[in-house]
Order: structure tokens, then sequence, then C-alpha cells
């Protein structure tokens, strides 16, 4: 009796020492599950986006049955449509002019990068407080890959992009890529071209009004009638372009969306772009320019929102670096000008500046309260 009392006691106390046993095999099996799950979710969303992920679960409940589905722009930036597709989307456009819900116009602002954007952090500051009025792509080389934090108005904000050479059509198809791609937003009205070296002069209020207030597109487009103009044209560009309509101008462009299409849609002087205008003939100073002069000439302002060194003589125009950012020099900037704004005279001609160097950052900073408003 003594040694069943016992055997009873002790086969009771191994129960409870199995039991609490297997509970513990049974949790970290369910830990390790989680964590799985956990890690392959985080993947999915890292490379897929949420955006991509969720709707692919419910194609079927989504159906396209409200105006929503139409207007809300794409929030997943990345998509595996080839330029040819893209452009045919992205050249859909309503016939009704006026549109049947509340159209609040925002600014595309274009980053045309080839890697990081080091004066990032004072676009931010400028873009603050404005969110709803304006939109960001940005086209760098296909191996860059941007690693903006989530709380950034870049992240996310790369289009799918590649190689881009300076003087060739592949710097076209970068600007095309962008265009097109900001299209897809219905709500973006202007279109805004920059680089990683280009800063803004004045905050957004302002550089929205002036855009949104202007009668014409600010694209650079004049007859230079020397050798780095009119001595690029060739012969073979007629009878598209004859020489009288040929125009040079800078890349970096502001335009609405009218002309955007134009650009998106062109398959009339591309070809002739592509195969008569190759270096020294540099496409990307010519191509636009000539194009939009032929087939809305009267809508551009013919010169540029971008202001530009070219005092210190050579090809390249100058890039300032922190030494540079002086009192004098912000001045500098803003004094002496003289452009035609809405067929008045005016002295307040750029709205951004190039070329700054990364070292200019924070000097930038430092004094773009005082002297950009921002
Ligand atoms: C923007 O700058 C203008 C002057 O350039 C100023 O009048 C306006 O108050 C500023 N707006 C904001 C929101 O700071
Ligand atoms: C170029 O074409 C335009 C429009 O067709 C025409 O008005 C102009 O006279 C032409 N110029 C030359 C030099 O052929
Ligand atoms: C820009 O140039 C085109 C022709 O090249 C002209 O028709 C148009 O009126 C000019 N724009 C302005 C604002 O003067
Ligand atoms: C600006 O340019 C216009 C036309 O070229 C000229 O009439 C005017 O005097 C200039 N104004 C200044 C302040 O230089």
């Amino acid at each position: 009796m003594e040694e069943g009392k016992d055997s009873t006691v002790i086969s009771r106390t191994s129960q409870s020492r199995v039991l609490p046993q297997r509970l513990l095999q049974l949790l970290v099996l369910f830990l390790v599950l989680c964590f799985v799950f956990s890690v392959i979710s985080v993947y999915t969303i890292r490379r897929f986006g949420v955006t991509s992920f969720v709707p692919s679960l419910q194609p079927c409940i989504q159906e396209v049955n409200n105006l929503e589905h139409w207007i809300k722009p794409p929030l997943n930036l990345m998509h595996t449509m080839s330029d040819e597709e893209l452009f045919w989307r992205a050249s859909l456009t309503p016939r009704i002019k006026n549109y049947p819900f509340e159209r609040i116009p925002k600014i595309a602002f274009m980053f045309l990068t080839k890697g990081p954007l080091p004066l990032a952090p004072l676009w931010e500051r400028f873009f603050k407080g404005h969110e709803g009025l304006y939109s960001i792509y940005m086209h760098s080389s296909p191996s860059f890959q941007a690693e903006f934090p989530s709380s950034s108005v870049f992240y996310r904000r790369q289009i799918p992009s590649q190689v881009a050479e300076w003087g060739k059509m592949s710097m076209c198809d970068a600007e095309r890529r962008l265009i097109a791609n900001a299209l897809l937003d219905i709500s973006n009205e202007w279109f805004v071209l920059l680089s990683e070296s280009c800063i803004p002069l004045y905050n957004f209020s302002t550089v929205y009004n002036y855009i949104k207030q202007s009668k014409y597109s600010f694209l650079g487009a004049f007859d230079d009638l020397g050798p780095h103009g009119r001595g690029r044209y060739s012969e073979k560009m007629l009878p598209e372009v004859n020489i009288s309509q040929w125009r040079k101008g800078s890349q970096w462009f502001e335009i609405n969306r009218n002309l955007a299409l134009f650009i998106v849609e062109d398959t009339k002087y591309y070809p002739k772009f592509a195969e008569f205008c190759k270096p020294a003939c540099y496409v990307d100073e010519h191509y636009f320019p000539t194009m939009l002069t032929v087939e809305a000439g009267k809508h551009l302002a013919n010169r540029s929102i971008t202001w530009v060194d070219w005092s210190r003589g050579g090809a390249h125009p100058g890039t300032f670096g922190r030494v540079d950012i002086t009192e004098e020099f912000m001045k500098r900037i803003f004094v002496g000008h003289n452009c035609s704004y809405n067929d008045q005279q005016s002295s307040n001609c750029y709205l951004f500046a190039r070329k700054f160097a990364p070292s200019a950052l924070e000097p930038l900073f430092l004094l773009a309260p005082k002297y950009l408003g921002f």
C-alpha cells in the first residue's frame, strides 16, 4: 500500500512535469510560427508594398463601380508596365472639361537624379504642411535604391527607371517616363522637372501661386542663330520641323497637363529627333522646346524658372558648395532680374535654382528662413 501510494505520488509529479513541458513546446512552436509569419509579411510589404498586396487579395470584392476608383492616385508607384504601355495609359484623358468632383490641382515635382537626393532635408521643410497640393516622383539610376524613412515625403516615390545619359535620347525618355507616371494622378495639373542639385527659392505657397496664376508654361525656348543653336539643325527634320521652328532651351521646365500630354503622346517628332539629333546635337536641349513651339508655341513663356549661373564660363554652369553660400550670394540670386510674367514686366523670374553641391545643405538650411521664407 505504501509502495502504491508512493508510486501514485511519483507518477503524479512526473505527469505534472510532463504537462508544462508540452505546453512549453507548444508555446515555442507558436512563437517560431509567429516569427516566421512576421518575417514573411514584412518582406512581402517591403518588396511589393502594402497597396499592391492588399488589393490583389480582394479583386472580386473591389468592383469598378464608383468614381473614387478612377480618381484616386496610384499609391504604389512601382508598376510593371513597359514605356509603351505606360505612355498609352497616361495618354487617356477625359473629353468633358468640367470635373464632377472637387479637383484640387497639384504640382508634380519630378526629380531626375543619378542617385541620392542630398538636399532632401531642405525640400522636406519646403513641402511641410502643404499635403494635397503636390506629388513627388523620382527617377534615378536603376541600380539606386532610395532609403527614405516612412515619415519622408520622398518615401516610396521612386518610379521604374532606366539609364539616362546627358545629351542623348535616353535623357528625354527618362523625362517622358516621369511625366507619364505623374499623369496617372488626375489631380496633377503642373509638372516641374528638377535635379538633385536644385533648391526652391520661395516658400511653397508663393511657388504654387506663381505657377497657378501664370497664363504660360515655363519652358525655355529660344531661336539661337549660332552654331550651338541653328547650327545643330538638320534638314532631314523636314517636313516636321523647319529651320525657323528650331528651338533651344534648358531642360528644367514647368509645363501644364495639356503640354505634358503632347509630350507623352508624341510619335510625330520623336523618331526624327532620335535619328537626326545626336551629339553634337544635344537632344535634351532641343526636342521639347522645338516640338512644343510647333504644337503649342503660344502657351509657352519661352523662359525657364530655374536660375543657373553661367557667369563662370565653360560648358557647365557653376556649382555652389558650402563656402559659396553667404548672405551676399543669397541676395545675388534674387536681384537684377528682368522678365515677363503674364505679359507684364517683372523682377521675380525664378522659383528654383541650381546647381548646389551636397555641402551647401547646412548653410542653406540656416539661411532658408531669412532668404527663402521657409
Ligand atoms: C510665404 O512667403 C510670402 C512672401 O514671399 C509671405 O508673404 C507668406 O506669408 C509666406 N507664407 C507662409 C505660409 O509662410
Ligand atoms: C516653317 O514653317 C512655318 C509653318 O509652316 C512657316 O510659316 C515658315 O515660313 C517656315 N519657315 C521656313 C524657313 O521654311
Ligand atoms: C513664345 O514663343 C512663341 C513662338 O516661338 C510665341 O508664339 C509665343 O507668343 C511666345 N510666348 C510669349 C509669352 O511671348
Ligand atoms: C527690362 O526689359 C525690358 C524689355 O527688354 C526693358 O524695356 C526694361 O527697361 C527692362 N527693365 C529693367 C529694370 O532693366
